[in-house]
């Protein structure tokens, strides 16, 4: 059963509107239904907290979230990355008040109660005095219960009877694969995570990165009009190389790239690209990864990535990078992103250096494409929130490309998991993502959903 409030009708009735392509406008600024995701979506799903890389030495920490609980994310002087409640035992206080850092022991500012950085307490003020007979073993920081990695992506999940992170991920495995494994050392974070707020759904985001390639050529059209992007990479509604894959495994993503022959691999150079091989990809995967421009895509709930080479000036060439985001529920109408840039381990710092500046000054806080998108975005909460939208139920159009509306048939001989189109005019990506978010808001099987709801 499906914790949290009483269902609004308009939820109970999303599979009719799911199979037409609609969507209720409410489900991007209801509190009911964000009260009802921050316990049956974000307390039971696989929640990206960071990458391993994040933390190299132990002690190292950075504070992370899971919804809008407070956790901190550790690697113990054994070595092993924790992710524990950031509430002292004692009287709830946050034990932890640095962003990110290094440290023994985590010692609460309210009365001096103190942590290892494996969360054990390890010491209480007047012990001696006051508390005797304290076990304290039996007083360690909360834990998540279940954290796991996947290409040192570490993920935690609230609910200890979760399946494992691997089965979650399941055939879309074969699409990160891509991204993450491109080189023996894979993909490693630069920097620190970028963060910002904006008054939108936490949906919105992860939506949209599971492509809605259309908003490009409307929503960045003065990036492309400056030319520091290459309007074929960018891509357009009906442009010939754009893959759009759906309904793999809940999860969908979106693919650009040239002709069949042309080595691009998202524009990182060939000292980087030397580092790329079939040790961790088969030779399907590489051959996809060479042809690409851009890869977009969404791990349900709020983990998204997007591979892209892009450059900052018309002067200097186009640098790749991958940009990890996390879309952190902040309220029903607000949200705050997080960007990690991350490139191939094997690069040099020079490289690093580059990729990161591009990164910053195109998908950045004030990115000339980041920018663009978040000028839009509150638009939909506002409408999401009126009365109007309430009285009259509005729903949403999301049928681009759905049954007869489009002319892309799926692909034959795709070597990938899910289901592919070639072509960019369509919006099953973002269909395959509401399915999801329906099935665990009702608490059905994604499988049930799609009978009900249909593929496409
Ligand atoms: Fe932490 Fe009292 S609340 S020591
Ligand atoms: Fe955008």
């Amino acid at each position: 059963a499906a914790p949290g409030a009483a269902d609004p009708d308009f939820l109970l009735a999303m599979g009719d509107d799911l199979r037409q392509g609609l969507l209720p406008l409410r489900v991007f600024n209801n509190q009911q239904i964000y009260d009802a995701e921050l316990r049956r979506i974000f307390a039971r799903s696989w929640v990206f907290i960071g990458h391993e890389s994040e933390l190299p030495h132990p002690g190292d920490y950075a504070m992370r979230t899971i919804g809008e609980d407070p956790f901190i994310f550790v690697r113990g002087h054994d070595g092993v990355v924790r992710v524990l409640l950031n509430a002292c035992r004692h009287r709830g206080a946050q034990v932890c008040r640095t962003e990110m850092g290094n440290a023994k022991a985590f010692t609460c500012p309210f009365h001096g109660w103190s942590y290892r950085n494996t969360g054990e307490l390890m010491g209480v003020p007047v012990k001696n005095e006051g508390y005797r007979q304290l076990d304290t073993s039996k007083w360690s920081l909360f834990e998540a219960p279940r954290v796991e990695s996947y290409c040192g992506l570490v993920f935690a999940n609230l609910d200890p009877a979760a399946p494992s992170l691997e089965e979650s991920l399941g055939d879309y495995k074969w699409y990160l694969d891509i991204q993450f494994k491109l080189s023996d050392g894979g993909m490693v974070v630069i920097g620190e995570p970028h963060r910002w707020m904006v008054d939108a759904n936490w949906k919105q985001g992860a939506e949209n990165f599971c492509g809605d390639s259309s908003h490009t050529q409307m929503t960045h059209r003065s990036v492309l009009d400056v030319g520091i992007v290459d309007r074929a990479a960018a891509g357009s509604p009906g442009k010939k190389h754009g893959f759009h894959v759906h309904d793999c495994n809940g999860y969908a993503i979106s693919i650009r790239q040239v002709d069949d022959t042309a080595e691009r691999f998202w524009e990182y150079p060939p000292e980087v690209t030397q580092h790329f091989n079939t040790r961790r990809l088969s030779e399907a995967q590489l051959a996809l990864a060479r042809r690409s421009l851009v890869h977009n895509g969404t791990v349900f709930p709020n983990f998204s990535f997007l591979h892209i080479g892009l450059t900052d000036s018309k002067d200097r060439p186009a640098a790749g990078y991958l940009s990890v985001r996390a879309w952190q529920p902040r309220g029903p109408g607000r949200t705050e992103i997080w960007n990690w840039i991350m490139v191939p381990k094997e690069a040099s710092e020079e490289y690093k250096r580059r990729a990161y500046q591009v990164g910053m000054s195109s998908f950045g806080p004030s990115g000339s494409f980041e920018q663009d998108d978040v000028a839009v975005w509150p638009g939909v909460a506002r409408s999401a929130a009126t009365v109007f939208a309430e009285i009259n139920n509005v729903k949403l159009n999301y049928q681009m490309g759905l049954g007869d509306m489009g002319t892309a048939t799926p692909v034959t001989g795709w070597e990938g998991p899910g289901v592919a189109v070639q072509s960019n005019a369509g919006e099953g990506g973002l269909r395959t993502f509401h399915k999801t978010w329906y099935a665990r808001m009702t608490g059905q099987e994604l499988s049930a959903v799609e009978a009900e709801v249909g593929h496409g």
